[in-house]
């Protein structure tokens, strides 16, 4: 039976009647079809299956493509039989190279491997070569470095991520631009990083940007931002709006849900000036029960988006239900995202 509408917090059954696992994750169009890539959280928090896959041609009904990135295919200190986690994957395109490119949010249990993961493939459903895990910046914040993730020898920490592809190719190297935000410095603050030109690392522009590993402060320039410093936020979801960058946040309060807040800047790395919690009539000020994900374009010309959260459930996390609603940009560059038990694409295009 196909499904004709988003019905936000509840089951959501793949084309074989599973509940979809595809958690922290976020969505690609290519070639009129829709891609949703995410954690299989299946067997449980560790990383025993890997980076899920999904397609669609409508958005409300889903194909299980199978385990785009595998496991198996991840260094063993990822795999679950290691405590290894893979959180937060997500996947953009390349026109230049014509490849699929992951990165993720490459995790231990003890949470103090929060390292940067990057793995490609020439199809949208893989399979995915991984190619290395790192931290792509070292910098020292007044503050001192966060003890725990051994920020002062590995570089700084990464974790909660996702990537952006901007509409504009600013340095003319015959690709859009993108970027990799995270949350960086034990959570304490926002990390956005301009990506090199095959976005599988950070952009070290003029020249050695196809070095690995991480980069200082001073080898970064204008390609590196810091974002909210020190006020702890997470579960990025930004979006673009008439030259208007956007960006949506959490707190850090673990899997319970907590007040999102979305921030403006003219942009992509900032400064972000925060503007307040976008969802209208969400009594609890728990972004409805969710921690965003991903904001898919809808029709961007009328400022329609899709928000994507997760509705986190640890004792059953692959049972973890989806929040999706509609995200619309009001007249006056604010936005509300709204919500419904039951809603259509037709109703917001
Ligand atoms: C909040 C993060 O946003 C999630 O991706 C996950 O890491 C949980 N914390 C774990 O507590």
């Amino acid at each position: 039976m196909s499904n004709l509408a988003f019905r936000p917090g509840q089951m959501w059954l793949d084309h074989k009647g599973n509940h979809i696992s595809a958690h922290g994750g976020g969505l690609l169009f290519f070639k009129d079809r829709y891609y949703w890539y995410g954690e299989d959280n299946t067997e449980g928090y560790l990383n025993t299956v890997g980076v899920s896959c999904y397609s669609s041609s409508d958005l409300y009904n889903w194909t299980n493509e199978g385990t785009a990135l595998k496991q198996d295919d991840m260094p063993e200190e990822l795999q679950g039989k290691n405590e290894g986690r893979i959180e937060r994957p997500k996947v953009i395109y390349n026109t230049l190279t014509k490849k699929f490119i992951m990165w993720m949010h490459a995790e231990k249990k003890g949470y103090a491997f929060s390292s940067a993961g990057v793995a490609v493939s020439d199809q949208p459903t893989g399979p995915f070569t991984f190619l290395f895990y790192d931290r792509p910046v070292l910098f020292e914040p007044e503050e001192g470095f966060d003890a725990h993730t051994n920020e002062s020898t590995l570089g700084n920490s990464f974790r909660d991520m996702t990537l952006f592809v901007d509409d504009i190719d600013s340095n003319q190297d015959g690709v859009n631009d993108a970027y990799v935000l995270y949350s960086s410095e034990g959570n304490w603050t926002m990390y956005i990083v301009r990506l090199n030109a095959d976005y599988t690392w950070i952009d070290k522009s003029q020249g050695s940007n196809r070095l690995r590993p991480q980069c200082t402060a001073e080898d970064l320039g204008k390609i590196w931002s810091r974002q909210f410093v020190r006020k702890m936020r997470e579960a990025p979801a930004p979006f673009k709006y008439r030259n208007h960058y956007y960006l949506i946040t959490s707190a850090c309060t673990g899997w319970k849900p907590n007040q999102a807040e979305y921030a403006v800047s003219d942009s992509p790395l900032g400064d972000y000036k925060i503007k307040g919690d976008p969802c209208r009539n969400d009594d609890n000020q728990t972004t409805f029960d969710s921690q965003s994900t991903f904001i898919m374009p809808l029709n961007p010309t009328k400022g329609s988006y899709i928000y994507i959260g997760d509705r986190w459930t640890p004792d059953q996390l692959g049972k973890s239900p989806y929040v999706w609603l509609p995200l619309q940009v009001l007249e006056d560059g604010q936005i509300e995202i709204i919500w419904k038990d039951s809603w259509s694409l037709a109703d917001y295009q």
